[in-house]
């Protein structure tokens, strides 16, 4: 696997692995890489010649009081990870490669991006869209693979290819998640011992709720008892947990068409979120 950070390095090898019309699959990340990641670049093998993941902890998605700081930064893991996994090229570009300016120009994530998690962390998602956009330049892929883990930003970034024109096929990998249903995050790091084993209770109350809804409960009691359990279990604050249309992310009253359960909350000083799928009857 060859590691490259420089922009030029980059468009010569990918030049070559382009060779007779070979494709190139895309693994965006920003380090700290796990089985979720390993899962996409698994699923980029399968879909494409050749696979090409990133690092770069992006700072314009984290907020002034975010972790940006300490965000996990494993290279020489990660970069064995990769490598095992067939992974081919890894890029690795600097914030001055990023963006050489600033950044100036950016992209503004669609009305999608302003909800949930967008409410929680304003100008999270137009640092999502900005960098995305930047790194889909940067390596011109065929197909670019994302986690439903971040549902709503695969949905903003599927809306940006959308409105922005991008030929690039954007395809969503389910969440990978541990032993006791936790989803699988770089953050889980930030958890104590005592911490993680209540984080279960995360993606419980989730599936409770869920199979409330599916079976006829009414949403907004569904959606308060997962709340309580949250509380209970010392989730302080809870941020949201909502029903949303699977597509559009508007919230929902009533489980009329394909819907997604989301939720974010804060365990100790680590946040966590986490969704699922909620189908209807006769779908
Ligand atoms: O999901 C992530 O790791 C990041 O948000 C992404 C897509 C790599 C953009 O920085």
């Amino acid at each position: 696997m060859q590691i490259i950070r420089d922009q030029d390095a980059l468009n010569e090898a990918l030049g070559a692995l382009r060779e007779g019309g070979a494709t190139i699959a895309f693994v965006p990340t920003m380090g700290a890489l796990h089985a979720g990641h390993m899962a996409l670049v698994a699923e980029a093998r399968r879909r494409a010649d050749h696979v090409v993941a990133s690092i770069f902890v992006n700072p314009t998605q984290f907020g002034a009081d975010e972790d940006l700081a300490v965000y996990p930064r494993r290279e020489a893991t990660d970069a064995a990870m990769l490598e095992q996994e067939g992974c081919e090229i890894l890029w690795m570009p600097d914030v001055a490669t990023m963006y050489p300016d600033g950044p100036e120009a950016t992209v503004r994530a669609a009305a999608i991006g302003d909800t949930l998690e967008g409410a929680s962390r304003p100008g999270h998602f137009d640092g999502v869209a900005t960098v995305v956009a930047r790194l889909f330049e940067q390596v011109r892929p065929d197909l670019a693979l994302f986690g439903e883990k971040d549902y709503q930003q695969l949905a903003v970034i599927r809306q940006m290819v959308r409105d922005l024109g991008l030929e690039v096929e954007i395809v969503a990998v389910p969440t990978q998640r541990d032993v006791d249903g936790l989803a699988l995050s770089s953050r889980n790091a930030y958890l104590s011992e005592e911490e993680r084993r209540d984080a279960r209770i995360l993606p419980r109350a989730l599936g409770e709720a869920a199979q409330a809804i599916e079976g006829g409960a009414p949403v907004s009691e569904a959606l308060e008892r997962a709340r309580t359990r949250l509380a209970e279990a010392g989730f302080d604050p809870i941020d949201y947990v909502e029903l949303r249309d699977a597509e559009t992310l508007q919230p929902l009253e009533a489980l009329d068409r394909p819907a997604r359960l989301l939720a974010a909350a804060k365990l100790g000083r680590t946040r966590l979120i986490d969704n699922l799928p909620v189908a209807p009857a006769h779908q």
